[in-house]
């Protein structure tokens, strides 16, 4: 048995609202039927009453006193009786039957004292509405001789007779019924229209959920060229797609940059490991018996050795930087913390004068063996591309919502088509102008990795000839 929640989601929704719908729609049709049935047997019942009460005026007044006596009989003259002559219920009762009725008129014991009409056993069932009428309702429904009644009971006099006059509701019964039956097919027919219709608007509505998974099975079998391009909709699907396309695209990305970075890593190892080779080509067919050849290349190959331990160190670094755990942030307070760098990093200064610019006493959570780290970068970068006796100034100042730290120099500067790469690994500006040989181009991209684990954001400015400044943001919080 399959459970509600195993159900497409268009087929839950669509069995949601239909069910709902009906649910209001039967209790709206229930209570127009019964208003309506309501309506239709008080209006039999007092346009009946009005007619036996007519009946029983006329009988009355008939009987009156006041009514003129009866024209001298003329002896030998056949007796005259008067349709309405006093105490002849009989008139009564054919006077009432005559108008479609069944009537009758019975005592205070129930006797019957006269009847007309259709037999359907009236007077079997007085007890029941004369009851209702000594306790003041006329009316009462019976079912007599197998069909349902209209009775009315009225009190006649003062002697406790009552007279009884019934008409069949099967009139009013056709009318409910045939009203039953056009509620019942409109509500069926409103159903099925309901949930045909329920069907198409949640379908077509959820279609974009459909191309969102076949997208996402596509993407997920290599082609992460996939979108799901759905047409501008302002509504919760439309973001959702708009959102799932942002997301292809940054997953795209980054599988491209991963891509580059492996093609990258494996170059920067194949050049000093294809180095390393060539060496100990020549060493093993025939330096090892010429000393000073020998010598010269095993010092190249130690240089080589160590350029790919820099380069592991690096890509190591950068690994760990991406992952946050691998940051320990405390409170630092960072005057106390640039002192201490200072002094450290005036041995990588090598004839440039280094300067500190102090900002206000703040303190901030950081990672200080990490921040050191980045800053070394950035002073050794400077340090490269800058002359003898240059200036590098190293400081931090209040920024909206934390803390600027930065290290400018007034070196050669970075041309504007380098600038938006050189944080990207492996990237070196125009290497005919690096004076430093050996460097891998991870310096900068493991800057903004450690950075951005931090929560903040690095950028560079500079004028090509004019000197470089790098500007690392880091929140207070
Ligand atoms: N202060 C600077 N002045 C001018 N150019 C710079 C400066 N800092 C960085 N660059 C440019 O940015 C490029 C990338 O720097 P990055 O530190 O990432 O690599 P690298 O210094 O070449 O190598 P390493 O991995 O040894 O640091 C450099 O090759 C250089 O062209
Ligand atoms: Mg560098």
């Amino acid at each position: 048995m399959r459970r509600l929640g195993d159900l497409p989601l268009k087929v839950r929704l669509t069995l949601l609202y239909v069910g709902l719908f009906s649910a209001l729609l039967a209790v709206l049709a229930t209570g127009f039927y019964l208003d309506t049935r309501h309506y239709l047997i008080a209006e039999t019942t007092a346009s009946f009453q009005a007619q036996v009460e007519a009946s029983i005026r006329q009988w009355q007044s008939s009987a009156s006193p006041l009514q003129p006596p009866a024209p001298p009989v003329p002896p030998g003259a056949p007796a005259q009786h008067s349709p309405f002559a006093s105490g002849d219920v009989s008139t009564l009762v054919q006077t009432i039957a005559g108008r479609g009725a069944s009537a009758a008129v019975v005592d205070a014991s129930g006797n019957l004292l006269a009847s007309a009409g259709k037999n359907i056993g009236l007077v079997q069932a007085a007890p029941a509405c004369t009851s209702k009428a000594a306790a003041g309702s006329a009316a009462c429904t019976l079912r007599l001789s197998g069909d349902v009644y209209l009775v009315i009971a009225l009190p006649l006099g003062a002697g406790g007779k009552f007279v009884l006059a019934a008409q069949p509701l099967r009139p009013v019964e056709r009318v409910l019924l045939r009203q039953q039956i056009a509620l019942s097919v409109g509500l069926a027919v409103l159903l099925v229209l309901g949930t045909l219709l329920g069907l198409w608007l949640t379908s077509s509505a959820l279609k974009p959920l459909d191309d969102m998974v076949e997208t996402c099975n596509r993407i997920a079998s290599g082609d992460l060229s996939q979108r799901v391009n759905l047409p501008q909709r302002n509504d919760e699907i439309g973001r959702l797609a708009a959102a799932f396309d942002h997301m292809a695209d940054w997953v795209e990305a980054t599988m491209e940059a991963q891509q580059r970075f492996i093609a990258s890593a494996a170059h920067e190892l194949r050049t000093p490991l294809a180095a390393l080779q060539g060496s100990m080509d020549v060493l093993l067919r025939d330096a090892l018996d010429d000393p000073p050849t020998a010598h010269r290349l095993t010092q190249s190959m130690y240089r080589e050795v160590t350029r790919l331990f820099r380069l592991c160190d690096q890509l190591l670094g950068l690994s760990r930087a991406h992952t946050a755990e691998a940051i320990h942030k405390r409170s630092l307070a960072l005057a106390p913390f640039f002192q201490e760098f200072m002094t450290q990093a005036g041995f990588l200064a090598q004839e440039r004068h280094l300067a500190l610019q102090k900002g206000s006493s703040l303190t901030i959570p950081a990672d200080p063996d990490a921040l050191k780290r980045i800053l070394f970068n950035l002073v050794d970068n400077a340090v490269q591309h800058t002359v003898e006796g240059s200036e590098i100034t190293v400081g931090w100042r209040e920024a909206p919502g934390g803390v600027e730290i930065f290290v400018a120099d007034d070196g050669e500067g970075i041309q504007p088509e380098d600038l938006p790469h050189i944080f990207e690994p492996f990237y070196r500006g125009d290497r005919s102008r690096s004076r430093r040989k050996g460097g891998t181009g991870l310096g900068l991209a493991l800057v903004k990795a450690v950075v951005e684990a931090h929560g903040g954001k690095v950028s560079a400015t500079s004028t090509p000839g004019g000197g470089s400044t790098f500007t690392i943001w880091l929140p207070e919080l």
